[in-house]
């Protein structure tokens, strides 16, 4: 079997973890019962461009005991697990392709790999293995559809779409509500600060914590650092999302006035070039910034080079930069996703959600073949039903609306 990963001994660390982790994942550990007798996913091959994580790889094992051929390489240089790799290559007998810290040759040269399989579906978080497929058409002529994990990849297929390039069907799997609402939000605000800490081990509360972005992970991210004691401000372009951040009791302000307040910045934009070297310049000597969005462009690194004098590693995660202007500023996780590069990323529990949706989307594609080359929405029937499964599993009842209950909310003259 084909794979490219760091070291192969590190499997039995990677099985117990990648076990540890499925006990949280309830819905897909369901599905992965409910399907491994029937095989809905028999005859297709899956290229999968993902996180390579504890939770990644139970995706994976539950996508090949419904009777997929699965091969997975990484979605981003710094967040791989190699005792995870090495747990699906040598337990699973699972294709994967990425080291931990490679470099961009390397993980083009992976993403290559999953192409060359010729994929009948497609499962992608950031949209550079559906690009590439866009670029190397000949790789694409057994695709029947694609989904995709992320914001920053949705935004990049519906500019292929809508300038009537996008090849093949894609579900938006961000866009459900049990992804973004939970994922984005909740997972994301609790490992960003696990990755912060894991990094640095300060203490977060009395600080002044800058966040840039109140989308889904910024509200995530600004809640946590309330809740351990940090004094929030929120950067944003959008009026409504600032409002929203004004009245849920954080400061509000331009990032250029932000820079000279804060102890530590995050961003999770999904833009480009949010911290530029003119903001970096004015901050205090010691802040830590640290990006949660998914592309390393949101902190403009190249300007801070520039301007650096000195450049040192001070522990795992974080570089010392130190300025021209005589201060120190801290990186942590080089600018790649916070959460991942310098912590395990999402808490298992709520990737259940995420991947439940992906597993019953890719189910969904080989159901509905052929669909027309769009971005989908992932069907709502799936979207509930992965809502109520993972209720049911937290032992959680709800009511049900009554007849007459069903009546009014359907009614237009039924007033007083
Ligand atoms: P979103 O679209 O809900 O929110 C982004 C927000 O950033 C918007 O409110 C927008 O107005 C604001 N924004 C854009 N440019 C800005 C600027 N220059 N300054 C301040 N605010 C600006 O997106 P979401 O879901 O919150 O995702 C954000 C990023 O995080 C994306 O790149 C996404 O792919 C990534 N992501 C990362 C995860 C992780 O594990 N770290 C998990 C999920 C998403």
């Amino acid at each position: 079997m084909e794979y490219s990963i760091k070291d192969i001994s590190l499997a039995e660390t990677g099985r117990k973890r990648v076990e540890w982790a499925f006990k949280e994942m309830n819905v897909l550990n369901l599905i992965k019962s409910r399907y491994s007798n029937s095989k809905p996913l028999k005859g297709i091959r899956v290229g999968c461009c993902l996180h390579i994580t504890t939770e990644t790889a139970n995706l994976m094992t539950t996508l090949k005991s419904s009777g997929a051929e699965v091969y997975l390489c990484a979605s981003n240089p710094l967040s791989t697990q190699d005792d995870v790799s090495a747990h699906l290559v040598k337990n699973e007998n699972i294709g994967v392709f990425g080291k931990r810290g490679e470099d961009n040759k390397s993980y083009y040269e992976n993403i290559n790999n999953i192409m060359k399989k010729e994929p009948h579906i497609v499962v992608d978080d950031g949209c550079d293995l559906i690009s590439s497929l866009h670029k190397n058409p000949s790789y694409a002529t057994n695709i029947i559809g694609a989904t995709e994990e992320t914001t920053t990849g949705v935004v990049r297929l519906k500019n292929l779409a809508s300038n009537n390039l996008l090849k093949f069907p894609v579900i938006a799997v961000n866009d459900a509500n049990t992804k973004h609402l939970f994922d984005n939000r909740y997972g994301t605000g609790q490992s960003t600060i696990d990755g912060v800490l894991r990094a640095t081990n300060i203490l977060i509360s009395g600080k002044i914590a800058v966040v840039a972005g109140y989308g889904w992970c910024g509200k995530g991210i600004a809640k946590r650092f309330e809740g351990m004691g940090a004094k929030v401000i929120v950067t944003e372009t959008d009026p409504i999302k600032a409002l929203e951040a004004a009245m849920d009791g954080y400061w509000v302000m331009p990032i250029s006035e932000a820079s000279e307040k804060g102890d530590i910045f995050i961003t999770s934009t999904g833009n480009t070039s949010v911290i530029t070297i003119n903001e970096i310049l004015k901050m205090k000597s010691g802040a830590i910034l640290g990006n949660a969005g998914h592309f390393n462009v949101e902190i403009d690194l190249t300007e801070l080079e520039k301007s650096t004098i000195k450049k040192t590693n001070i522990r795992q995660g974080l570089d010392e930069y130190s300025l021209n202007n005589g201060r120190n500023v801290y990186i942590l996780g080089e600018g790649r996703l916070v959460n991942l590069a310098c912590a395990e990323g999402h808490p298992s529990a709520v990737m259940d959600l995420s991947f439940a949706n992906q597993f019953l989307s890719v189910k969904y594609i080989r159901e509905n073949n052929p669909l027309e080359p769009k971005v989908y929405n992932v069907p709502q029937e799936i979207d509930i039903e992965v809502a109520r499964l993972k209720l049911e599993s937290m032992g959680i009842k709800i009511d049900t609306l009554t007849k007459q209950q069903k009546e009014y909310i359907n009614s237009w003259n039924l007033g007083t």
